[in-house]
């Protein structure tokens, strides 16, 4: 037996008994006459103990020889350890060991294989069987796996049932690009990964499936950031007979039972915040809203006044930062720097300081008096020795540039507190928006998106006014989920394609076998799906959904341990009919 024991398992009631564990070496401490080793699995860390004189010579020696990583199995007496180590569970005890086996040498590893690790990012994606050996990565993953179960036992108890659909799919316009698969037996054709399994769902429904759900990798060919990966899994799910309301209640439901069986926590219900009211008071989509901020608008106090930055502009806009009037020129400079940094878009920051004695200093005294900053103090509820903020430009422009400013704010004071979760739905999202490079309109979620009752006379003399019946599940500023009621009339289905610029023909042949479906009986239905990575990273506090994939890959999408995408070769291509370019 190579093991009858863990490494993580032995405590003081095991004293006296002969054992037998195996696992890797993680440090080896040779005082001559004594060698310890420490062994670790999964579970934990053990200490092995070697005397001499009490062990036999050979056994002493092979101790002695053994290195970091080595994979050993060792049997022996425990016995109670003389200096205990109260850092971890087995630190009462040791192992008297008796017999040493090297079960298979390791090289050098490239990088420690501690929490905290010498090893850079690409080196540790290289070797990444290496680092999921760290106890961070390794905890990130067995929380994965617990989240996943709890899932599935949510669902399962809601009446939910778990069904695959296909992976060899044809394209579904999610808004990112497809990966792609060539077909060998249709030459030039080709399979695409789905970015999701919609259409699949929505088919399930018209079968009669009722309440779907399903873990899922999903694929998109998108450029990278911290929260996206080419590859990732969704909770995805779709009921039929439901009201967007039912569907906000069961998913609550579930994030509830997730805050309560992974971190123990009881949360308030979540607010439901309108598209619009997210914009124009945070100017994002997925406010984080663990901290106020919130925008204030001044062009009724601001404009007019002979500052013609301001007067000419379609917003001016700002936050107060509570408590940071005495910001010097040099951090009031940096604040600047960061907006005016090409990702953030924005020409300058003008700022006002609420000093202590009740007067104001701005960085536009020469067009606006004392009485004038009182009025903006007024606008912003703002107190003395608070500073405020404030932006101009172009409506959506200047939001987006305010909401980064207000997210950075709010890291440097510390108000992005871990540990403490604000989830909020947000609703009634535009149905459609217009893209200016393709002059056409998208949509916003997908062409599956069930235009608000309310507003179904306006789809086609008004199509930029219509909302959707569609909701987002956010947290932290993170979009964690997004779903809505579907389409499930086959003329509704066509007139939404039109309004994105299909023609008859070409939604026939992307979507005719979901609107053919439709014809037979589709009961109203609607959905949502989670980003579970995403749900992972946010519960943990962690920035990066990578941390909690086993095998990711780096921000070119490229997996630098099995080094792919890669070439094929090119008797390969010639069996997918790919036609080489022999210039290259
Ligand atoms: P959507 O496109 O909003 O909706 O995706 C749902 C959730 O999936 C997560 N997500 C990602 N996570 C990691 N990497 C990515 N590249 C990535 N892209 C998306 C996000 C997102 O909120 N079929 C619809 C759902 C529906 O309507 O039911 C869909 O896929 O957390």
């Amino acid at each position: 037996m190579l093991r009858t024991h863990t490494c993580g398992e032995l405590r003081k009631q095991n004293t006296g008994e002969e054992v037998t564990v195996s696992g890797w070496v993680q440090r080896l401490r040779d005082k001559g006459g004594m060698v310890w080793i420490d062994i670790r699995d999964r579970y934990g860390i053990t200490q092995l103990m070697f005397e001499e004189g009490v062990c036999e010579p050979a056994v002493m020696e092979a101790a002695k020889k053994v290195g970091r990583e080595d994979v050993i199995s060792a049997s022996g007496k425990v016995v109670d350890r003389i200096s205990k180590n109260d850092k971890i569970l087995t630190g009462e005890v040791e192992i008297r060991v008796r017999q040493l086996t090297t079960l298979n040498k390791s090289k050098l590893p490239p990088f420690l294989i501690e929490d905290e690790t010498d090893g850079g990012e690409e080196l540790r994606m290289k070797y990444r069987y290496l680092d999921l050996r760290r106890n961070p990565v390794r905890k990130n993953l067995e929380f994965r796996h617990k989240m996943m179960q709890q899932t599935r036992t949510f669902l399962d108890s809601k009446g939910f049932i778990e069904i695959e659909t296909p992976v060899l799919i044809k394209s579904t316009p999610e808004g990112a690009r497809d990966f792609v698969v060539p077909s060998r037996m249709s030459p030039g054709e080709f399979y695409a990964l789905p970015q999701s399994p919609q259409t699949f769902k929505q088919l399930l429904m018209v079968a009669g499936f009722d309440k779907y759900f399903q873990l899922v990798k999903c694929f998109r060919d998108e450029d990278l950031r911290a929260d996206r990966q080419p590859e990732f899994t969704q909770i995805d799910c779709e009921m039929s007979f439901i009201s967007r309301q039912d569907i906000i209640e069961t998913f609550e439901s579930l994030t509830r039972h997730l805050f309560k069986t992974m971190l123990n926590l009881e949360v308030d219900p979540f607010p439901v915040m309108s598209y619009g009211e997210a914009i124009s008071n945070y100017g994002s989509d997925k406010p984080d809203t663990r901290f106020g901020m919130t925008f204030v608008e001044l062009n009724k106090v601001a404009q007019g006044k002979g500052f013609n930055v301001f007067d000419q502009a379609e917003l001016v806009v700002g936050i107060n930062a509570v408590g940071c009037s005495e910001y010097t020129r040099k951090q009031l400079d940096e604040l600047t720097d960061f907006v005016r940094k090409p990702q953030i878009g924005a020409k300058g920051m003008v700022y006002v300081k609420c000093n202590g004695d009740g007067t104001f200093k701005s960085s536009v005294d020469k067009f606006y008096s004392q009485e004038d900053l009182k009025q903006w103090s007024n606008a912003f509820g703002s107190n003395p020795g608070d500073l405020l903020l404030i932006l101009s430009g172009e409506g959506g422009s200047t939001r987006k540039a305010m909401n980064e400013l207000r997210l950075h704010m709010a890291t440097l004071l510390e108000l992005r507190k871990k540990g403490d979760f604000k989830p909020l739905w947000i609703v009634d999202f535009p149905l459609l928006e217009w893209d200016e490079e393709t002059q056409r309109f998208h949509a916003m979620h997908h062409p599956f998106t069930s235009p608000n009752p309310e507003d179904m006379h306006l789809l086609e003399s008004d199509p930029g006014n219509v909302r959707a019946n569609a909701y987002d599940l956010v947290i932290n500023g993170v979009e964690i989920g997004g779903g809505s009621i579907r389409i499930h009339d086959r003329g509704i289905q066509q007139q939404m394609f039109k309004a994105l610029g299909f023609t008859d023909e070409e939604a026939k042949a992307q979507f005719g076998f979901l609107m053919d479906a439709f014809e037979y009986g589709a009961p109203p239905h609607g959905g949502i799906a989670f980003g579970f990575d995403r749900i992972c990273a946010v519960f943990s506090g962690q920035e990066s959904i990578r941390d909690f994939i086993a095998f990711p890959k780096n921000t070119s999408g490229r997996d630098v341990m099995i080094d792919t995408p890669s070439k094929i070769s090119v008797d390969q291509m010639k069996e997918l009919s790919i036609k080489l370019d022999l210039k290259q």
